[in-house]
């Protein structure tokens, strides 16, 4: 039995459902096509600012168990103007090219949507969910349902492109933040961004080890909370999902399918198995798909709802 792996996300085609998550080898072009050659079916650049940002101090990026990473990256990106460079000719890129967004407030959003219109990204993201950038994300409490409303329509007004809101799990109105965001014209969630925050201490110096001293968790650790804000954002939406947190094979990424997710995102996961991994979790998820009679992955998109 041949298995179909390509899937339609919000108006995207996809050759296949896996794509690399924002913050992660998305920096240049080159990066973003080695990724994309590696098997991805979609990539998302590193976020994006107005204005070019240094971000956190090192260390920045820490394992502090088995199934465990800790970031304080804090936003650092060359900014608007510089990417509007790196990513200036995209129209021959052989899978779709998401541009994420940052902004402090809904005018800054709003003015990346409108300038980043040079740029052929086949889709936008707008992160509000980050946990360890002052002036950003959670700490500029964009995890509300009214900023993601006011968030939402800012950048909807901007851009006709497929538009993702990435949203936090680190929120107990989840379900009414992504029903903000599909009545102020998202077209999909991204879920999720980083747990917590977190923090690890070195017992030898007595200090915490990140810079910053606190960071996002990630990691196949967190998938379990990805699992579940997935299903509960399926039950409260009917926009698509592109499913993230702790993804590292197949059968990952069929829990997260199965959840609710149409697409399943990769980060922490090329730690664990580099590049490579774009093309063994397609392999994996093939056999699976092989092995238990399914010939379509629209099939098993939320089936875990079924009773
Ligand atoms: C080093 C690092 C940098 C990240 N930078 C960004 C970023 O710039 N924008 C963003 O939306 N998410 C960022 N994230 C969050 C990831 O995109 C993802 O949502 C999160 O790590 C959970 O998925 P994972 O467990 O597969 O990494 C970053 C994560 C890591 C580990």
């Amino acid at each position: 039995m041949s298995v179909k792996l390509n899937v339609e996300l919000a108006g995207l085609k996809l050759k296949n459902p896996i794509i690399l998550a924002s913050g992660i080898l998305g920096i240049s072009k080159k990066m973003l096509l080695s990724v994309a050659k590696a098997g991805a079916g979609a990539v998302t650049t590193k976020s994006i600012t107005i204005k070019p940002r240094e971000g956190h101090k090192n260390p920045i990026l820490i394992q502090t168990t088995e199934e465990t990473f800790l970031n304080a990256v804090g936003y650092s990106n060359p900014g608007l103007e510089e990417s509007k460079k790196e990513f200036k000719d995209l129209s021959n890129f052989p899978v779709p090219v998401i541009g994420s967004l940052v902004g402090s407030d809904a005018e800054e959003f709003a003015y990346l949507a409108e300038n980043v219109k040079g740029i052929d990204f086949k889709a936008i993201e707008i992160v509000l969910s980050c946990p360890h950038t002052p002036g950003f994300g959670l700490l500029a409490e964009q995890g509300t349902p009214e900023a993601t409303e006011e968030i939402t329509l800012a950048v909807r007004r901007k851009t006709k492109l497929p538009l993702f809101v990435k949203v936090s799990p680190n929120i107990m109105c989840l379900g009414d933040v992504v029903k903000a965001a599909e009545k102020a014209g998202a077209d999909g969630i991204t879920a999720i961004n980083t747990v917590g925050p977190g923090m690890a201490i070195d017992v030898e110096t007595a200090k915490p080890i990140l810079d910053f001293k606190f960071g996002g968790m990630s990691g196949p650790a967190i998938r379990p909370i990805a699992i579940r804000c997935v299903y509960d954002i399926y039950e409260s939406v009917k926009i698509p999902i592109i499913g993230l947190g702790g993804i590292i094979t197949g059968k990952d990424a069929i829990e997260m399918i199965m959840a609710g997710a149409t697409a399943v995102g990769i980060g922490t996961g090329i730690y664990y198995r580099e590049l490579d991994i774009f093309k063994k979790v397609c392999d994996e998820i093939n056999e699976f798909m092989k092995s238990h009679g399914y010939s379509k992955l629209k099939d098993i998109v939320g089936i875990a709802h079924r009773d």
